[in-house]
This record gives structure tokens, sequence and C-alpha cells, in this order.
């Protein structure tokens, strides 16, 4: 049994019908999972689509359904918002929160993603939190204290127990929706500062209940090798979750008991 949950999550981000949701959800809860091993399995998809696929996935033990983004407040006048409490009215329990197209084209910085965890945490949804540099920070050998930053700034507020068994998703920029996939050493590297981040703040055994997901073009062939790495839970995946036998070999990869 691992120490901390194992995820295979997909992220569809803006893609397909209801039909075509439908049927990919149907397709990828026939892959069975080990829930013996902690494993779980997460589908971020569009607001429109939570209720009919957690229709779908209700009856595989481990799979959830997971919002793409939550406000930053609980109600009132924002056109275009949906919020955590409205999630929560529907059974929703998992969110992706600051995922790096949300950063950049909705200017969601890290303040306003303290807000949005705090909302997810106050209406019993799991955030996960995803973080990661751009290729700029990367060359300039910057990559751990820019992530360190997103975590300092979004996280370091929350209590211990609000801690316990969190999840991260670290994605380079440069690795996402690029073919381009860190290696597994550069992201066991960057999942360990992360941890090791955690315990500084908290302390060993908080970090060690945390899930920490990579993502960044993760398919089919390289998910055994990243999910192999000591501090790798995982991975957030798009393109290739959009694909039902690529996605259900990466929920088959992930890490054993
Ligand atoms: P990708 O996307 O797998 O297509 O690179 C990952 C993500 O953005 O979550």
């Amino acid at each position: 049994m691992n120490i901390r949950k194992q995820i295979a999550a997909a992220n569809w981000k803006m893609n397909l019908s209801l039909q075509e949701s439908k049927n990919l959800a149907s397709a990828i809860s026939q892959q069975d999972i080990d829930a013996g091993a902690g494993h779980a399995v997460l589908v971020a998809v569009p607001f429109p689509y939570l209720i009919p696929v957690q229709e779908i996935l209700r009856s595989k033990s481990g799979y959830h359904v997971c919002a793409q983004n939550l406000a930053s407040v609980n109600n009132g006048a924002y056109t275009g918002e949906v919020s955590a409490s409205m999630l929560q009215s529907m059974s929703i329990s998992y969110a992706l929160i600051g995922h790096s197209e949300r950063r950049e084209y909705y200017h969601e910085t890290n303040e306003i993603l303290a807000e949005k965890i705090n909302r997810a945490l106050e209406n019993g949804i799991n955030p996960v939190f995803c973080c990661g540099e751009p290729l700029s920070v990367r060359e300039e050998g910057r990559q751990n204290e820019y992530v360190e930053k997103q975590l300092t700034d979004s996280l370091s507020h929350l209590s211990k127990d609000q801690m316990k068994g969190f999840i991260i998703a670290y994605e380079p920029i440069w690795a996402i929706g690029t073919g381009k996939t860190a290696s597994s050493e550069q992201a066991q590297d960057m999942h360990l500062t992360i941890r090791n981040w955690i315990t500084k703040q908290y302390d060993a055994d908080i970090a060690a209940s945390v899930s920490i997901l990579y993502g960044g073009s993760v398919k089919s062939s390289n998910a055994a090798d990243i999910f192999g790495k000591p501090d790798v839970d995982g991975g957030l995946v798009g393109g290739a979750s959009l694909i039902p036998d690529e996605f259900k070999a990466i929920i088959s990869s992930l890490k054993k008991g």
C-alpha cells in the first residue's frame, strides 16, 4: 500500500461534444484500478459535462469527476462564473486550480489562486493545485525558486490538516501540449523540491501524505518511466487523455504497492 494516493488525472480542457464525452468516460471506466494500492482516477471535464460524466463514473470505485476551475468568490453578480458551493451542491469533490492556461489566459495570480483554494476547501472540494515554470525561467535555472514562490503565495496559509493528503500537479509550461516531456529525472528533481518545501512548512509526515502529479506531454510510452520515480505519484494528462487506449494504459502505469 502506498503512503499516498497514486492518481491518473485526465484534463479534457475545452474539447469534445456531450456525446463524445459520454463515450470517452464509458471507455476509460472499463479500466480496472488497483484500489488496494491507493490508485484513483480523476476526470476533469468542462462544467456542462460534470453531471453526465459523474453519472457514468459513479458506479466505479476510485473514479471521480473533477471541475477544471472554480470562482474565487462564493456567489453574487459574477456572470459566467461557477462557484465552489455550486460544485458542492452537485456532489463534485475535486477541482483543478491554477492550471497554467488559467494563469496565462485569464490572469489568475498566485493571490487569486489562494482565494480559490480557500473556497474549494470551505466547500469540501479537494483542490488539484497546478504549478510550474515557463521555459525562460527553466533556461535561467530559476525553476525551483519560481515554483516555491507559487507554493508559498498560494498554499502556505493552509493548516496542517488542510495540507494532509493534498494534491499538487507540477506541470512545466514548456512541456504542456508541446510533445516535449521533462525527463523523469527533471520531474523527480522538482517533485523532491516540492516535497521538501512541504516538509519545511509543515512536517515530513504531511509531506509524505501529499500526492504530487507530473503533467506535460504524458503518454502511454513515457508514463511508467515518469511515474516510477519515488516522488512522482501519477500524472495530469491533457492530449493523451482524449484517446481511450492511451489513457487506459496510463492508468495501468501507476506505481504499484
Ligand atoms: P498535455 O497537457 O498532456 O497535453 O501536455 C497537460 C495539461 O495541460 O494538464
